[in-house]
């Protein structure tokens, strides 16, 4: 295999138009970062860049639906994005955005240099015109009525009732979302990239050269060629993005496909003042991490403007991922079907490499695959906790009982302690192999195989039965879990992040390089060691089911929704409304009523006493989420006695459509026994 002097490591620009959830996760940055930080552990020259993409109109749809501007969209998401990188170890070393201005000169003259080399076909068009609005209207303005299923508001680019593919021209009675009016068609100039004329030279160079590629790339990459190439337009008349640099250009902005990968050379020029040695020099190595549904840009078009420009490399792979699925469904934004990073840790703080632990061993490498909570609990009890936990436990905590934390000497070698021994490297070495060709699954697992097999080590020899009658026996048996640990701590490094950084300050080794794993002396005798604490714990049944219980929930929200709210009831006086004491309250303690699944028994200040409500709310609400709130209830409803406990009132609750309940609140809290009016 080629050397390379160095690595370019990119991950797709996730667009900044919303938070990222798992199955970005899963498919693009937790691969690339085992794989940087693999290189970075080897002491390789390696650098890895992302940022937002944050140009495109599902960005200006979303500013104009909340009545912002695009760039408030973009600044928005952008702090999330950033934020959840860095919270879960995804350790870019620049996390850029497109609208900077390093981005715009760069895609301007990267467009200008292909423009002055004539490299673009010229070519007007007819596309709607909203003529009230004063503007062309990109696919998404335009609703109409579909011609499949007669949905009266289906887009212009697809109808979302029956799922057909759409153009614009198809709609029946079209009508711009800006203006209301029914557009016109209307000559508009556009430049296209001519990719039919890189189509013999793709050909070679992918379906000949790269014949090493991941199947799912390779095999897209063969269809796409097979059905013959056409010019793509590069620009959009859009008010949104980077202008396109030329005269007569006027309202119109470089299409965000044709921006968004610049996106990678604007980043490593923001990053390094030697960006050009990273992108100019054959001996880099480029690898673009991304999404099945992101193969055609990386390796057809984003290779033939490169092609084009003529000074840059060209990706050497672009190991993408196929998708990630949740309990069965395809994670969806719209339908809130999605595990979001910052909830995720909201909920599991602390538990970043868990989530990264599960999301590698069940990446969808080759097909798509179903994230579970219920696979998470098992990889964090089963593998996690039972196995790698487990044996780090007990070796340091051995190795402190016997010889207060120092390494001890090794004396003779069982046949057993030399198969063991010689398995160190031997793992080191296929975990390295695994990732070095993107298969991070089968890296994860041969890493963990050391750690079963430490765990085997010390089931079988029994060291704590020993330690009386063969006390060298231990000392051997000890210096070689320890030789395992320290070596853990190394090759799950790049999986396991944060996890690995806490068994390195446990076991004292600071400066690590991946050349150490495979020695089996790592740890010198009379090296101090520290019993640590535990690295995972145990993950509960009921904080699982809460999290499939949230996912169910959401499920009856969006098949409610489609029910659509309770009708109004009959009309009401003033007086009949005044009769009702509605007022707030503060919960000060909170108990599940025994042998009830709904009922809580909640102990309220209501400003004028202290009373005993109960409240079938136990399904939603557990009792510790309940002390401290603040809440609304009715005062002066008739007691009731519900399970022998006298009930003084009611507390206020929205019920959804499918009889989900939410509390009440006041927005700001406000002193007890207020009146609502
Ligand atoms: O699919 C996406 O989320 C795109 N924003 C990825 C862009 S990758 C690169 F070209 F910037
Ligand atoms: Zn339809």
């Amino acid at each position: 295999m080629k050397r390379f002097k160095r690595y370019l490591v990119t991950s797709a620009l996730p667009y900044a138009n919303g938070p990222i959830h798992i199955g970005h996760l899963a498919g693009v940055y937790v691969p690339s970062d085992i794989y940087t930080r693999y290189l970075r552990l080897k002491g390789e020259d390696v650098i890895s860049v992302c940022g937002s993409d944050e140009h495109g109109v599902p960005i200006t749809l979303k500013a104009r639906k909340e009545g912002i501007t695009p760039q408030q969209v973009v600044d928005r998401y952008h702090a999330i994005n950033k934020k959840a990188f860095e919270d879960f170890g995804i350790a870019f070393d620049i996390y850029s955005r497109t609208s900077n201005k390093i981005h715009y000169e760069t895609a301007s003259d990267f467009f200008l240099n292909l423009y002055n080399k004539g490299e673009f076909i010229e070519k007007t068009s007819l596309q709607y015109y909203d003529n009230e609005a004063g503007c062309f209207l990109a696919d998404r303005y335009i609703t109409g009525e579909c011609p499949h299923c007669h949905n009266e508001n289906a887009y212009g680019d697809q109808c979302e009732k029956c799922g057909t593919s759409l153009s614009p021209s198809d709609l029946i009675n079209p009508r711009s979302t800006i203006s209301g009016s029914q557009p016109v068609m209307k000559e508009t100039l556009h430049w296209y990239l001519p990719l039919d004329k890189y189509e013999p030279w793709l050909k070679k160079w992918i379906l000949e050269e790269h014949t090493e590629w991941k199947t799912n790339v390779y095999g897209q990459c063969k269809s796409w060629l097979d059905q013959g190439l056409q010019p793509r337009a590069v620009s959009r008349d859009l008010d949104w993005g980077v202008p396109v640099p030329v005269k007569g250009a006027e309202g119109k902005v470089l299409y965000v496909w044709f921006d968004a990968p610049i996106g990678y050379i604007s980043a490593t020029r923001e990053l390094t003042p030697d960006w050009e040695k990273y992108w100019k020099d054959p001996e880099t190595r480029m690898i673009h991490f991304i999404g099945k549904d992101n193969i055609v840009f990386h390796c057809i078009i984003f290779p033939s403007m490169l092609k084009a420009e003529g000074s840059f490399i060209l990706p050497d792979n672009v190991p993408a991922n196929e998708f990630l699925n949740l309990e069965n469904d395809k994670i969806s934004t719209s339908r809130n079907w999605a595990v979001w990073l910052h909830e995720y840790l909201e909920e599991f703080p602390g538990k970043q490499d868990v989530l990264r632990y599960a999301l590698c061993a069940n990446a969808p490498e080759t097909k798509d695959n179903d994230f579970t909570w219920k696979d998470l609990q098992a990889r964090n009890n089963n593998e996690l906790v039972a196995i790698l936990g487990n044996f780090v436990n007990r070796t340091l905590v051995l190795a402190n009982n016997y010889y207060s934390g120092k390494v001890p000497e090794p004396g003779d070698l069982s046949p057993f302690d030399k198969e063991v021994l010689e398995s160190i490297p031997r793992l080191a070495e296929s975990t390295a192999a695994a990732i070095e060709n993107f298969r991070f699954r089968e890296g994860l697992k041969e890493a963990m195989n050391l750690a079963r097999l430490g765990n085997k080590y010390l089931a079988d020899t029994e060291p704590w039965k020993l330690i009386k009658t063969e006390p060298g026996r231990v000392k051997t048996i000890i210096n070689i879990s320890l030789q395992i640990t320290a070596n853990l701590s190394i090759i799950l490094e790049p999986f396991l992040p944060f996890s690995m950084k806490k068994l390195r300050e446990w076991t004292g080794l600071d400066k690590i390089k991946w050349q150490d794993a495979g020695n089996v002396s790592l740890l010198p005798p009379g090296h101090q060691v520290n019993k640590g604490g535990l690295l995972f714990e145990k993950i509960e049944d009921e904080i699982i089911n809460r999290q499939i219980e949230k996912l169910m929930n959401t499920r009856k929200e969006n098949e409610g929704s489609a029910a659509g709210a309770a009708a109004v009831k009959s009309a009401v006086t003033y007086e009949d409304f005044s009769k009702m004491d509605i007022r707030t309250a503060t919960v000060l303690e909170a108990e599940k009523v025994p042998k009830t699944a709904k009922l809580l028994k909640l102990k309220i200040d209501c400003g004028t006493d202290i009373r005993t409500i109960v409240s079938g709310i136990a399904e939603y609400y557990t009792p510790e989420s309940m002390v401290g709130r603040q809440i609304l209830i009715i005062a002066n409803l008739e007691p009731r006695t519900i399970k022998g406990i006298e009930s003084k009132g009611m507390i206020l609750m929205a019920e959804d459509p499918n009889g989900k309940l939410t509390l009440v609140s006041p927005v700001e809290k406000t002193g007890n026994g207020s009146t609502v009016k």
